[in-house]
């Protein structure tokens, strides 16, 4: 690939509806850097010969999204510590060395998300999340870091998060319940890591978590509000925001990562919003 610009992309199956071209052009834009970001849809029978295509032929990096999460971490010479504590990698970097690294981006876009953007605190908070899966995973431990009085993870599936919660432990105060087992009273942040709004399913929670200071905060994100974000609202609780900023704050993280310059994410994220 002498020649041409630095090329980069995000894998998915399927993935033609990443935003993250998008995002990735206005970084390169704000900050002069000349790069290419394209869409791989590799099938599952192919992809990891074609990742490896992909770096041997000169590709500098990639974003990593679903299905494969948690397959790449495989494809990384080398993990960085969030990356090995998601259990999952969304971002691979080539180094000068020759050898990939994995790195996993969506916490700390989620933390970025809420204590720049949203201007959060959450030393000595109570947070909830809902849900066990990959997201969750990939989000406790830079939320433990910010030091919360407690992570409650309430999962339909309580053995999940129960697991989540053992696995976390030595790293601050963490739970695990099935959802009528969380602890009675509000919380002061209650943030959506499961797949239900695909669907358009309400997790089945309690409605007293929510209170008049909770800010409620979706990982998933779509046109208008969310339904869990809608449902949020509705309860009464401070204020509800569907992940773009999450989103963007992972790219940029990514994006510093590879280019050594981090964006501003605030156009982007204004750009993404107003459409
Ligand atoms: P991801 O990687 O996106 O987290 P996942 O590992 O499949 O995907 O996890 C999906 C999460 O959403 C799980 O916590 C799942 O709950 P279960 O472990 O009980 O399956 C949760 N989830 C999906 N649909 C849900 C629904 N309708 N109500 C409540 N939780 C739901």
């Amino acid at each position: 690939m002498s020649g041409t610009v630095d090329q980069y992309g995000v894998v998915g199956h399927p993935v033609a509806h990443s935003l993250s071209p998008f995002i990735h052009a206005m970084f390169a834009r704000q900050t002069g850097q000349a790069m290419s970001y394209r869409l791989f849809d590799f099938a599952p029978e192919t992809f990891q010969e074609r990742i490896a295509a992909f770096f041997a032929q000169g590709g500098r990096g990639l974003n990593i999204t679903l299905p494969y999460k948690i397959e790449a971490v495989a494809l990384a010479n080398e993990l960085t510590t969030r990356a090995q504590h998601a259990s999952a990698v969304n971002t691979l970097a080539l180094r000068k060395d020759g050898s990939i690294l994995g790195d996993n981006t969506d916490g700390v876009g989620l933390t970025q998300d809420l204590c720049v953007n949203q201007r959060m605190v959450l030393t000595r908070r109570r947070v909830l999340i809902i849900g066990a899966g990959g997201a969750a995973r990939g989000v406790l431990a830079p939320l433990l870091g910010l030091e919360p009085e407690v992570v409650v993870i309430a999962n339909r599936t309580a053995d999940r998060a129960k697991a989540l919660a053992t696995a976390f432990a030595p790293m601050g105060n963490v739970q695990g319940v099935g959802f009528r087992y969380i602890s009675a009273g509000a919380f002061d942040l209650i943030i959506n890591a499961t797949s239900a709004s695909l669907t358009g399913e309400i997790p089945d929670i309690p409605v007293g978590v929510i209170g008049p200071d909770t800010f409620c905060y979706d990982m998933a994100y779509g046109k208008g509000d969310t339904p869990f974000v809608r449902w949020a609202l509705e309860l009464g609780c401070r204020a509800a925001v569907p992940g773009w900023g999450m989103l963007v704050e992972q790219a940029a993280e990514s994006f510093r990562l590879w280019r050594g310059v981090r964006p501003l994410t605030g156009p982007v994220i204004s750009a993404l919003t107003a459409s």
